[in-house]
Formats: C-alpha cells, structure tokens, sequence
C-alpha cells in the first residue's frame, strides 16, 4: 500500500502560440439551494432516500399487520407483529450499514486530508498552494524544487516522459511524497479538435458536448493531464470581446445547461476513474462584462444582475460538482474578482458550500497591484489568500509573503490550512495518491475514427443557417463543378479555433480538403482570393472570378482567423476584416449562385454581405472536421439546425445588443407606440433590432407551430403548469428543430426582461411529421433574486413562449397565484 503521505502535483499547459506574457411571496435562501457538497449532498440524498424506503417498508408492515389483525387469533396477530417489527430492525439496521459504506470514503479522504496536513511544514503548504509552468526540458534545479515539495501544480506541461519522471521524483523523493496536478487549457478538445465552445453552445445539443469533453478527458488523461481549465461560462454580451470565442453565449440558462454537460463530460461518473480529469469553471466572476469589450477591462456589474445572469452558469457547475473554480482577471464593482471575499468566501464558499479549490488566473493576484488594490506583491498575497483563492498561478507571491504575513499576525494559519485542504481533496478524489495509473509513453496522438465521427456531427449540428434565397441550399450532389474560394477555405490552424495547444493538424480537414473527397479534383475549381482575412490586397481576385466563372456555384469561405478571437484579442470592429468584402462582391458579380460560410470566433457584421449572397452559413471555427460537416450540410446529408447562442447585431454602435434586456419606460415597438414617435428607445440612424436574433437559425425545411395550450391559466406558487405547441414539420427535408421556452413576469418588485430562456427541446422530424411538445413548468422556474442572495417567487402575470427563436413564437399567458 502507498504511504498515505504520497501526495500528488497539479499541472496545465497554456498555448504558446496565442499568449508570451502572462502576466413566494415564497422566499428562499440561495444558501438553501447549497447546504452540502455534491459529495455530502449525495450522501444524504442516499441516506434519505433509504430512509423512505425504510419508512414505506414500516408502512408495509404496519399495513400487513393491521389485515392480520382482522383476521387470525391474538396469538398469530403477536407472533406477525414481532416478526414484522425484527424486520424492519433489520432492514432499517442493513440500510444503515449501507449508507455508511458509501459515505465512508469521503470520511476516509478527510482523515488523510488532516493527518498528511499536521505533518506538512509551511513551506510545504505553500508549495501545494503554487502552481507554476512545466519547466521545459526538467533541468535540475526543477527537480531539487518538486524534492523540496515546491510545487502543487504544474500547467503546460512538458512530454509524457518529462511529466512522468517529475511525478516519480514529486512522489519517491520528496519528504511527503505529495504528487504533482498537471493542468492543461484543454478548452474544446485535446489531440480532437471540437468546434470552440461559442459553436458547442450554437448546437443547443448538450449529449454531443459531453461526449465531446469525455474524449478530450480521454485523450488528455492518457497523457498525464488531471485538470482542465474549462468550461469558461463567462456570460458574454458583447461580441468585441475576443474571448466571446470561448463562452458559451449570452443567454445564462443555455450557459448553464452547456457547462453542466461540459463539466459532466471531463469529470465522468467519478473523478478516481482514470479517464476523468477536473474541470474549473472560469472565470469567476464578472470577466465576460469588460466594458467596452476590451480584454481585462473593469467590470460593474450590481448584485442583482450578478446574481441573475452572471454567477448562473457557475451555480449549475457547482450543481454539477465542478471541482475548482478560477478566479478571474476583471476588477468587480471596485473589488478585483481575485481579492473579492464577496465572490470567493460568501457566495462560493458560505452559499454554495463549495469544498474543491480556487486557483487564480495567470498571474492575476499580483495584478491587483496595478489595479491599485494592493500596494506591493505581500499584500496582494494577503488579500488573495483571505479572500479565498487556494492556489497562486505563475506569480510567486504566496511562497514569498506568507511566513511574514503569519509572523507579523496579518495572516492567520488557518487561512493557509484550508487552503491546503481544499487543495489536497481534489487531488485526492482524482486518486492521485492512489490508484492513478502514470501515463504510457508510447501513445498515439492521432484521434481516433469515433472522435472524429462525434467532431463531424457537433460540428455539423453547430452550424447556422441564417439566409437561404429560393431554397438555394443544399446543393444537388448532381452539381457540375463547385468552386470554392477564399483565405478560410484551405487553413487548418483558423478551423481549429482558439484553444488548439495539443491539436493535431494533421486531422483536420479542411473545406477544401473535403470537398475534394467527395466530389473529385475535376469537379473543385479554387483560389483563396486573399492570402489571410486581413489581406486587403486585390491581387488574388483575378484568379477567385476566374474560379467562380468555371463553376455552377461558387461557395465563399470567409471570417476570421483564429487569432482575431480568444484571449486578448478584442476587437473595436465587427466587419469582415481586409478585402473580404469587396472580394464577395466581385464573385457575386460574376452571377453564380453564390454562398457565403463564415467561420469566426464571435458574431460579425456583413449585412450588404448577407444581402447580396444567395446562402449564408455561419461555420464559427469548427475544429477538424469542419470541412466535412460543412459538406454533409451544404449538400444536404444533415439539414442544418444550430441556433445562435448569441444575439448578431446590425452594427457595432449597437453593442451591447442581448435578447433578455428590460423594456425600458419607452419601448420602441410595444404597446401600440407610433414607429414615428421620436421619443422611444431607439437610434436615429439604424433599427433597435438585431441583425439575428439569439436563439435565431433556419432549416432546409418549414416549422410549422400551433397556438400554445397551457394546462390551467394559473398556477400556485409551488405548484406546476405544462404547456404545450404541436410543432410540424411543413417542408421536405426531414431535420431538427430546437423548440425554446420563454417566459415574461409582466410587473415584479424588481424589473424583470422581456424574454427569458427557461427549457428547450432538439427534436427530430420527418416531412409531414407533428410532435406535441411539452414543457413542464414549475413555478421555482420563475424564481429571480433580489439584491443579498434572496431567491424570490413573485405572484403575478407571466407571459409564454413556446417558441424557434426569442423574437417570435406563439405567446400565451397565465397569473401565479400565491
Ligand atoms: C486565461 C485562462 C487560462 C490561463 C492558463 C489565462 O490567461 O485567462 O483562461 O486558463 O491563462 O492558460
């Protein structure tokens, strides 16, 4: 048996490529949503529910007992009563041996947790709290530091045979033999390239997500990899941010429904499992509100709102076990996110009862320096700490501060203690002490045909079709010859998308590349048009008309490349950027049936674009297999069904633009207002209306939906309502459709949006074919929270939307009654 005293290290691996610096009246509590961990929580769930069970056996009896007692002698009623009652000693005896059995291991962790930590010296403990990148090549002086326990946690982490032989010497060699966490940013895949996770989220089809993070936990496993930081569920309502890329959308629920599957799909049933990693919800909290849509930017962001659409997602992780959090780069409402003791001790730890750990952003508490937060590195160190992140990334602040900081009195131990713990427990559950098994060093780094086929259809079901002319799409296979031009048609490393570190270029397939398959060299004609989607040069146009003159449809690849998303990378424009658009107006001009598939990071504006092309497709970067799923779709094998995830405006002056805003005293368009009349929301020189609206994509075939029927005009608080639309399908293809749920409080004691996603549903229907949906309502779906955490049901009038986008849809109504 390995010493108990064999403790692991964390690691993670950042991308080299992107980044060199890094620098009711019903009142609930939310702390009654979280009163335990998932663990504990799942202990008592069991504990509970064997105690019904108990009790309805007890029931059984009793009622057994009572016939027989109508029946039989007072001697045979005696003999039943005591043989019934030693049965239900013994069942209730078996079931509660049972709920300790499983409830024991955790007890198990914690009694290793505190003798490992009564034998830990400070510097030890520090060193468990720091994380740091894999030193390239392990030199010596990295292997004297994991001997002397100086590192928990390494990140962008080296070979197999490096990470292994610093795990050897972290668990052989040093005093405590506590073992390393390796991390990685495994965002959107591993080795398998998946379409970046704003495209997951477009797919509103959370099994494929999870099955696409169960093969990236796979394949990083394998590898040596514990620990992702991922999912990144920064609500994101402003498309110049960069790192829109790597959110999950604007909408909170379809955030939370994404997340919770991502998390799900890296954790597995078991965090021990040997293909589980951890996941780290990111970036906690606020980071996606950068003002102005710049990278790092301060965020204000009022308690309510925080509550009601930013810290959502994060909840549902937490519902989901997520086993670490991040804290984020952003200064909250003057606090910043890693020293905000609200965010990180009162919401986290003393609401949700969280007992994994908090690791910082890269270099995030030494950045409340500049901030003007914290006067030098010490006292960032303090105010990290004593807010409640765990574990230090990159910066050295901890390691150096702390002893000082305890000596002087500003730091109480127990600060580090915890800390250590929570550090510890995660290591722990991922067996890191135990049975994990170190990786092999002769493993393919190809992907596998499954993973490819699972990349194919998430990618294929993440595209959105946002203009079809005249039915121009799909194209008959019977085609003459396609031609295929500009800077994204052939470009592996843009397909990939934002987070690619441990992606293999050599699977991925490109629209070119595919096209070719299926069709045949003779019957592709290409030329790129610009070198790259910044080009602005027309030296290449003469060869793209040329291509598009040769062909019966021309198929234009243009967007973004993958370095115009991401981290640091806002942008203050939402155009095409270089010569894109001119070069689609010189191949429309030629006059083939022309079809633009965009492949981006964020929601761009191409409006004169979208207007003079027959199709638009919007491809976001779809990983390796975009190609062919961007065949099987223009070609019709799939009918396209993904919807946005995120409002498309009209033009950038209308940021931020987001579907679930309140209505204003003035609204431009409701209750009967005159287009004309000046004074409403609206601007003098474009519509207050997006371009697309969230939730927004068409199909090759026709929905049709009925009226919504509603199973009583009233529901109770704590009582339930279904509503229900009869959806068919009207066109030829058969295909998906995302059938989406709003609702509207009408008047509340705080304003509420016009439009909230609640539930939705991906069905599947042949031509002709009609499906009831039904949507089960209870009135806790209504539930928003006021300012300090109150969660609150307010009795009143609710409009409903069963619907295929949040600008239209049947409507209905129903009161709440208290
Ligand atoms: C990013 C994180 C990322 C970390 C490690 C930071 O710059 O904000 O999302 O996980 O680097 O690579």
């Amino acid at each position: 048996m390995r010493s108990l005293l064999h403790l692991p290290v964390l690691s993670t691996v950042r991308n080299p490529g992107v980044k060199c610096q890094k620098v009711c009246n019903r009142k609930r509590s939310a702390e009654d949503v979280f009163r335990r961990s998932p663990s504990r929580h799942r202990e008592r769930r069991l504990l509970s529910t064997l105690l019904d069970a108990f009790k309805r056996r007890a029931w059984i009896f009793a009622a057994v007992g009572q016939c027989h007692y109508n029946g039989p002698t007072m001697r045979s009623r005696r003999v039943t009563w005591v043989l019934l009652s030693a049965g239900t000693v013994f069942v209730a005896f078996v079931l509660l041996l049972a709920a300790f059995g499983v409830a024991k291991p955790q007890a198990d962790i914690e009694q290793r947790i505190d003798a490992l930590v009564a034998r830990m010296t400070l510097e030890e403990k520090l060193g468990q709290m720091s994380q740091t990148t894999f030193p390239r090549g392990l030199p010596m002086a990295a292997k004297d530091e994991i001997r002397r326990g100086r590192w928990g946690s390494f990140f962008n982490g080296g070979t197999i045979q490096e990470k292994a032989e610093a795990q050897r010497i972290a668990t052989n060699q040093s005093r405590l033999g506590i073992p390393i966490l390796y991390g990685q940013d495994v965002i959107h895949g591993f080795r398998t390239l998946f379409p970046i996770p704003l495209a997951q989220a477009a797919s509103w089809h959370p099994e494929l997500v999870r099955q696409a993070a169960r093969i990236a936990a796979r394949e990083a496993s394998r590898e040596g990899i514990h620990w992702t930081f991922a999912p990144m569920a920064d609500i994101a309502r402003d498309p110049r941010w960069g790192r829109i890329a790597e959110s999950l959308g604007e909408d909170p629920y379809l955030a939370s429904v994404v997340a919770t599957a991502m998390v799900g799909g890296f954790q597995g049933d078991s965090l021990s499992a040997q293909d589980s990693i951890a996941a780290c919800g990111k970036h906690y909290v606020g980071y996606g509100g950068a003002e102005a849509g710049r990278d790092y930017n301060t965020t204000w962001i009022p308690e309510v709102l925080l509550r009601n659409v930013y810290l959502k997602p994060f909840q549902a992780m937490r519902h989901a076990g997520v086993a670490t959090y991040m804290s984020a780069f952003n200064d909250l409402n003057g606090v910043p996110a890693t020293g905000s003791a609200f965010a990180l001790r009162q919401v986290l730890r003393n609401e949700w009862k969280f007992d994994g750990f908090v690791v910082s952003d890269y270099n995030a508490v030494i950045e409340m320096i500049p901030h003007g937060y914290a006067v030098d590195e010490k006292d960032a160190a303090l105010k990290a700490m004593t807010a409640g992140v765990d574990m230090e990334m990159v910066s050295r602040s901890y390691h150096q501060n702390a002893q000082a900081l305890i000596g002087s009195k500003a730091l109480d131990p127990k600060v580090v203690d915890e800390s250590v713990k929570n550090i510890l427990r995660i290591k722990f559950q991922l067996g890191l002490f135990d049975n994990r098994m170190q990786p092999a060093d002769n493993l393919p780094a190809a992907p596998s045909v499954d993973a490819l086929d699972l990349a194919k259809n998430l990618a294929a079901e993440s595209l959105v079709l946002l203009k079809n002319k005249d039915g121009t799409l799909p194209i008959a296979k019977s085609v003459g010859k396609v031609a295929i031009i500009g800077p994204l048609m052939d470009s592996p490393v843009d397909q990939m998308g934002t987070w690619a570190i441990g992606g293999n270029r050599e699977a991925v397939r490109t629209p070119l590349a595919a096209m070719r398959g299926l069709l045949g060299e003779s019957r592709v004609a290409s030329a790129q048009g610009l070198k790259n989607t910044r080009d602005s040069s027309h030296d290449g146009f003469a060869s793209a008309r040329e291509a598009a003159r040769s062909a019966d449809v021309a198929l234009l690849f243009l967007g973004e490349e993958a370095g115009l998303s991401g981290e640091a990378s806002s942008r203050a424009f939402l155009n095409l950027p270089g010569a894109q658009e001119e070069l689609a107006s010189e191949i429309v001009k030629v006059g083939k049936p022309t079809i633009a598939i965009i492949l981006a990071g964020r929601p761009l504006t191409f409006h004169k674009l979208a207007e003079q092309v027959s199709a638009v497709l919007y491809a976001w970067h779809p990983g390796a297999m975009g190609g062919p799923a961007i065949c099987n779709v223009l070609f019709g094998d799939v009918a396209p069904s993904g919807k946005l995830p995120v409002t498309f405006p009209r033009t950038v002056g209308q940021v931020p633009l987001y579907y679930n805003h309140m209505n204003t005293g003035r609204p431009a368009a409701e209750f009967g207002r005159d287009a004309n009349n000046k004074f409403t929301s609206k601007y003098l020189d474009v519509s207050y209306t997006p371009e697309y609206p969230f939730g927004f994509g068409l199909s090759y075939t026709t929905f049709q939906y009925s009226s919504v029927r509603l199973s009583s005009p009233s529901m109770r608080v704590g009582g339930q309502l279904t509503a229900s639309v009869a959806v068919i399908n009207t066109g030829k293809y058969q295909a998906d459709e995302v059938v989406q749920l709003y609702i509207r409080q009408l008047a509340a004691s705080l304003t509420r949006p016009i439009r909230e996603l609640i539930a939705f549903r991906r069905i599947h229907l042949k031509p002709g074919e009609k499906q009831t949906v039904e949507f089960n309502l209870a009135a806790d779906d209504l539930a928003f929270y006021k300012a300090g955490g109150q969660l609150t049901i307010e009795p009143g009038k609710f409009q409903l939307w069963v619907a295929p986008d949040s600008a239209s849809g049947p409507i209905a109504e129903f009161q709440l009654l208290p």
